[in-house]
């Protein structure tokens, strides 16, 4: 055969190859209303960078008649490619392709490509769009999740990891993209369970629909399993590139620093806080009064909200910002919001980005199921993550600071680098009107008066303890500063800060309130 010849059957293989499976089961994709899985790499890459490999593997599956079936590159397409300009590998899995369903050499492509994001120190981004451990294969898909799992593992902390799901991702799939770092989904497409409803009747004798099982607002609402909701799949691409544009590409890098613009001047801090310490506001506007551009991108908007993180950018440098919510369930920790805010650390912390504290809670959440449910435990995390973590750390006391809530929102005692407050800050050990029935419980209960007392010793505790003076006279606080101050002195903390170096003891590793 010539050349020519060869190229020719090249190219003919090639069609074959990419046709996934098959015209009807294409069409049934699209009828989902799911784009195909290499329309989605080139939909969500720089245009014109995607470079296929592996297009020619074949499953070595026998039984149960899998000896007779073609699937084309074994259902799922892989590759490198840019984003923003920087390189990225990726994985897509085809539906159309015996569902998806990973084998032993779907698996080896997989691994593939994750060895060489690590390898080569560049994000790996995953598309989930399958039916699970594909079932003839038995113990062979078992040992490729196995060997993904471990691959996750490996490059927790040193790549940025991405899985979106566009599909199912169903039984034991659903580990890998529990172990990356952010998952995004998308309304109506995405499913994601560990038994599917049919297990479910079996077992339990109860009906739900897929969608109520496991569907994208599940995981974003209640679960907390996602970070990222959208209405469209491009939607969700869109939101993936914002995502990579604020973080480095890996954890020897930095963020890249971008050009910026000051905050929008509609944004005017001393007015966010309504005076009265009781009333909520929308901590989002103090962020957005403090990042280049009024910008910010966040994380996990849709569970836990009475704790807010995300990134935005001062003077062109990404910032992680942790946030306590007054405007939801009065910006309490709790189980939920402690595991949000401890991990969202932990990112910043393994990719050298700073992290901003914004403080106002009234502490932790009291009551029986909190306790039950662990909150001790949970609450740690969040302490054990601020602790550990040794990015420079800038926390802004805003409204209240009271309690263990104080110590845990990256206090200065817990190394936190630059501690400011506003003026009316609180920091003191419960809120006045529990201090001083506990305090003045013996005065109140026996005066003529009792609520006349309970208010002259509230105020009394007020103007002795309720001030951000009491700590900036012991140094806790470094400066009281005016709201409208804040974001210079943020952006001259973040400055100083370049070379910080902290040294902790040598071990292995710890063992944090997991
Ligand atoms: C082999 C599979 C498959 C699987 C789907 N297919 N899942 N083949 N193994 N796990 C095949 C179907 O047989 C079908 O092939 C094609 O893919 C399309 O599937 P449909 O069922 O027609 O599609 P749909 O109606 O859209 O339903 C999608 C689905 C359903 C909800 C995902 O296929 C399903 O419930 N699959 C099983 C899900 C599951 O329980 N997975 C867990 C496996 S155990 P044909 O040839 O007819 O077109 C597991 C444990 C791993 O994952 C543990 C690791 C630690």
């Amino acid at each position: 055969m010539s050349l020519k010849r060869k190229i020719e059957d090249l190219i003919k293989r090639r069609e074959q190859a990419q046709q996934g499976g098959g015209d009807e089961a294409n069409s049934k994709q699209a009828q989902l209303g799911k784009l195909g899985a290499r329309e989605r790499i080139i939909a969500l890459l720089d245009r014109g960078t995607f470079q296929e490999y592996d297009l020619f593997v074949e499953h070595d599956a026998r039984d149960f008649d899998m000896g007779k079936k073609i699937l084309h590159g074994d259902g799922v397409v892989t590759g490198t490619g840019k984003m923003g300009g920087k390189p990225v590998c990726i994985y897509a899995q085809d539906f159309t392709v015996a569902g998806g369903s990973l084998g032993l050499m779907h698996a080896r492509k997989i691994t593939k490509i994750m060895d060489h994001a690590i390898k080569m120190k560049v994000p790996l981004i995953g598309i989930n769009d399958s039916g699970g451990a594909r079932v003839q294969e038995g113990v062979n898909s078992l040992a490729g999740y196995g060997e993904i799992f471990y691959r996750n593992t490996l490059a927790s902390g040193f790549i940025p990891q991405i899985s979106v799901i566009l599909g199912p991702c169903a039984g034991g799939a659903v580990y890998s993209p529990a172990l990356t770092d952010y998952v995004f989904v998308v309304d109506k497409i995405s499913k994601m369970f560990i038994t599917g409803p049919e297990v479910i009747k079996t077992v339990l004798g109860e009906e739900i629909s897929m969608e109520d099982l496991g569907g994208a607002r599940v995981h974003c609402e209640t679960a907390g399993n996602a970070h990222f909701f959208a209405e469209s799949e491009l939607e969700c691409f869109d939101q993936i590139k914002n995502l990579l544009s604020y973080i480095p590409h890996n954890n020897t890098e930095k963020a890249l620093i971008s050009e910026y613009t000051e905050p929008d001047a509609s944004y005017k801090m001393g007015e966010i806080i309504p005076s009265d310490p009781k009333m909520p506001y929308d901590v989002r506007n103090v962020i957005k009064g403090l990042t280049d551009g009024s910008k910010f991108f966040e994380i996990q908007e849709m569970w836990a909200s009475n704790i807010v993180i995300g990134f935005g950018r001062i003077h062109g440098t990404t910032i992680g910002f942790v946030a306590n919510q007054p405007a939801v369930m009065a910006g309490v920790l709790d189980i939920d919001s402690s595991d949000k805010a401890a991990r969202f650390i932990r990112y910043c912390d393994a990719f050298n980005i700073p992290i901003v504290t914004l403080v106002d809670l009234p502490g932790y959440l009291p009551g029986i199921d909190q306790e039950h449910g662990g909150v001790i435990r949970h609450g740690a995390k969040v302490l054990y993550a601020y602790s550990e973590a040794t990015v420079p750390k800038i926390t802004v006391i805003l409204r209240k600071a009271y309690g263990g809530g104080y110590i845990a929102m990256s206090s200065r005692h817990l190394q936190a680098d630059f501690v400011f407050a506003w003026p009316g800050a609180e920091i003191a050990v419960m809120g006045p009107e529990g201090a001083a029935n506990i305090i003045f419980r013996k005065e109140i209960t026996t005066a003529e008066n009792p609520e006349e007392m309970r208010q002259r010793k509230i105020q009394e505790y007020k103007e002795k303890f309720a001030n951000p003076y009491v700590a900036a006279a012991k140094g806790y606080i470094d400066s009281v500063i005016e709201p409208d101050e804040t974001r210079h002195f943020i952006a001259h903390a973040i400055e100083v800060s370049g070379n910080k170096e902290v040294f902790h003891p040598k071990k292995k590793h710890g063992i944090p309130p997991f």
